[in-house]
């Protein structure tokens, strides 16, 4: 047999090499490498050849075979990089986002109006210096009723419509307990205002089993009606944001002594009840380790939905809790 040259191999390499550059896509490239390098490939058919020659040219031959299959291994490994950046460059240009565009809308939530009208009437009352304290929705019965002058055979307890837990523990029915609360632990002159929830065993378009108060309370050696009257109109003409015509009506709550309703003219002529207040009962600070002789003071509680209800024109406050985010949505 007359062995293959240098030559033969290096022709034949440089015409495998063409055959797979040629390749174009990543299958084609992987069918020529199973013909090139598989057992049915022309490199093992040589490879066979090589049997039949003696010491010398044996050994000549297979360093020509194996240059050949080192050149066509180098080949197909490169073609396989170009071939494999080219898909990724294709799928990554197919695949393209235009982040200009505008994003998808997601709605944001809101403040809620009770949320709203309580912050408007702090910004009121935290300009004119009083804090902001709070107390347990879970109330005990000294702090909702007895400290504030209600006893027990009270007949103002009716009016509560108390959610009892037992004989000592409700859900407290106003806010004043946390003058309570307030007394006890810090020394006067105090002044603070405390919002949160409270929760009646009633419900209509007026009433509704949970709703929010904010009860105000001032303690100082010369607080007197006079006093309590400024800051209430005051208040009210910031809140409504005009000049307000009130009017303080006698009234009675056994926490306080004199006490007294607050009105406002509305607009069309009406008189409309808007909140509670009056000089803080002697027995009430008493209750508190407050002398009464040194010590005046006076609170005063109101509803908030009423006030918003007024603010907003609302005229049935089971909107507020009804979650409706068309109803919500007009006041974020
Ligand atoms: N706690 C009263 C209620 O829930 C409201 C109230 C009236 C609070 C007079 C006061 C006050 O502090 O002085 O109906």
């Amino acid at each position: 047999m007359t062995a293959l040259t240098a030559e033969d191999f290096a022709q034949f390499g440089d015409a495998v090499i063409v055959l797979i550059n040629q390749a174009n896509d990543q299958n084609t490239l992987a069918q020529l490498r199973s013909n090139l390098q598989g057992k049915k490939s022309p490199t093992t058919a040589l490879s066979k050849q090589m049997g039949k020659l003696d010491g010398e040219g044996k050994k000549t031959y297979g360093a020509y075979l194996h240059e050949l299959r080192t050149r066509i291994a180098t080949a197909l490994d490169e073609r396989g990089d170009i071939l494999a950046k080219q898909a990724l460059n294709a799928k990554l240009l197919a695949e393209q986002i235009d982040i200009t565009l505008p994003p998808r809308h997601r709605p944001t939530g809101g403040l809620h109006p009770i949320t709203h009208t309580t912050q408007r009437m702090k910004q009121f009352f935290v300009q004119a210096g009083f804090s902001v304290a709070t107390g347990p929705e879970v109330e005990s019965d000294y702090y909702n009723f007895e400290a504030l002058n209600i006893p027990s055979h009270h007949p103002a307890r009716a009016m509560h419509d108390t959610f009892y837990f037992d004989a000592h523990y409700l859900l407290r029915t106003h806010t004043s307990g946390v003058q309570i609360r307030t007394m006890e632990k810090s020394e006067p002159p105090l002044r603070i205002i405390c919002p949160g929830r409270v929760y009646r065993c009633d419900s209509d378009q007026t009433h509704s089993p949970m709703f929010h108060q904010m009860e105000g309370l001032m303690i100082s050696k010369s607080s007197n009606f006079a006093e309590l009257k400024g800051v209430i109109h005051e208040f009210l003409n910031a809140f409504f944001g005009k000049e307000m015509t009130v009017r303080f009506r006698p009234s009675f709550f056994p926490f306080t002594e004199p006490s007294a309703e607050v009105d406002i003219l509305s607009d069309n002529g009406k008189w409309l009840e808007v909140l509670g207040c009056g000089m803080v009962h002697p027995q009430v600070l008493r209750n508190c380790g407050i002398d009464p002789d040194e010590y005046t003071g006076f609170a005063f509680g109101l509803g908030i939905e009423r006030f918003a209800m007024l603010y907003y024109g609302i005229d049935d406050l089971r909107v507020f809790f009804q979650n409706d985010v068309r109803f919500l949505g007009q006041f974020a």
